[in-house]
């Protein structure tokens, strides 16, 4: 099917304030799936240095400093540190409907900005929290979403083909989105780390550097994609390749010794409840 036939952007403006790592890995899948043209969008970034080097990276892309034309679109997604919200907001011009039509929808992605903080900074504004994590950047990503008070079915419809194009989307009461960000957005750097360290182990085995992390990637990746496809649960995984006496029960033994699971249990909560704080 081609996107752009059916998109409901393909006749509406597309705005991004702050268009930095978050926004570029959700915007570019966008434009290249034909879902939103490059020519609907109005960026603003916060220093002409980027708004320079956007522009010419993609000829074409309106990015501004001044958010005026990006605010005025019916469709926004706002993406900058959270530190810099009141600032942004404060300089918002107040959100003007097109006549007949719904009043603008605004898309954070702000970690740990609460719905009800976003609506009384936007009050013209529909407001949507997204939680998109990194691998949105390969389309291996995944995004939840807590509508705001007012969202119709018809801008969940969009919002949900959007966050689509770059990985798979689920809705979840606001109240549990601190524990997805601290599973699915800190996780992949836990998961980096533990990438690395089987990478250094395997060097401390005698393999040369480059080859083990390839190996500890795919070995990840490979292992991920069996637990995913064939649906097992991670103790019928482990218990697979665990022969009595064996290799493999050697090394769990040796985790175990040293309290992983505690670590990475203790990691996940631990970035939840920083989430919580940061609210
Ligand atoms: N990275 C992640 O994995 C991730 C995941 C989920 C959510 N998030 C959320 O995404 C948001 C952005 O994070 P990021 O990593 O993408 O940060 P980033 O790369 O620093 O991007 C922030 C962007 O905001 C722009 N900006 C600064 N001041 C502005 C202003 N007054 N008006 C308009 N734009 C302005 C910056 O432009 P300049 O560079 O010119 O200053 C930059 O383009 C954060 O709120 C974060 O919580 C990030």
């Amino acid at each position: 099917m081609n996107a752009a036939s059916v998109s409901p952007f393909a006749s509406r403006r597309f705005g991004v304030i702050g268009l930095g790592r978050m926004a570029q890995a959700l915007l570019f899948p966008l434009i290249e799936s034909g879902l939103v043209p490059l020519a609907a969008v109005r960026a603003a970034v916060g220093s002409e240095v980027s708004a320079e080097r956007l522009r010419a990276q993609h000829p074409g892309l309106a990015v501004q400093l001044d958010g005026a034309e990006a605010w005025a679109a019916p469709v926004l997604l706002l993406a900058v540190k959270p530190q810099l919200l009141d600032a942004v907001a404060a300089a918002a011009p107040p959100a003007a409907a097109e006549a007949g039509a719904e009043p603008p929808l605004l898309l954070s992605v702000l970690a740990g900005v609460a719905l009800a903080r976003l609506q009384q900074l936007f009050p013209g504004h529909r407001i949507v929290r997204a939680v998109p994590n990194t691998p949105c950047l390969v389309r291996a990503g995944l995004t939840a979403l807590a509508w705001g008070e007012g969202v119709t079915p018809e801008q969940k419809a969009w919002v949900r083909q959007l966050f689509a194009q770059v990985g798979e989307v689920l809705e979840l009461p606001e109240a549990q989105l601190d524990g997805f960000l601290a599973l699915t957005s800190s996780g992949p750097a836990f998961v980096a780390l533990v990438a690395e360290a089987m990478a250094d182990g395997a060097v401390a085995a005698g393999l040369p550097r480059a080859m083990a992390h390839h190996l500890a990637h795919r070995t990840l990746a490979g292992t991920a994609a069996l637990l995913h496809e064939q649906e097992l649960h991670p103790g019928q995984l482990k218990d697979m390749v665990t022969s009595p006496a064996g290799t493999t029960i050697a090394g769990i033994r040796q985790l175990e010794r040293s309290g992983l699971r505690s670590a990475l249990i203790e990691a996940v909560l631990a970035a939840a409840e920083r989430s919580r704080e940061l609210a």
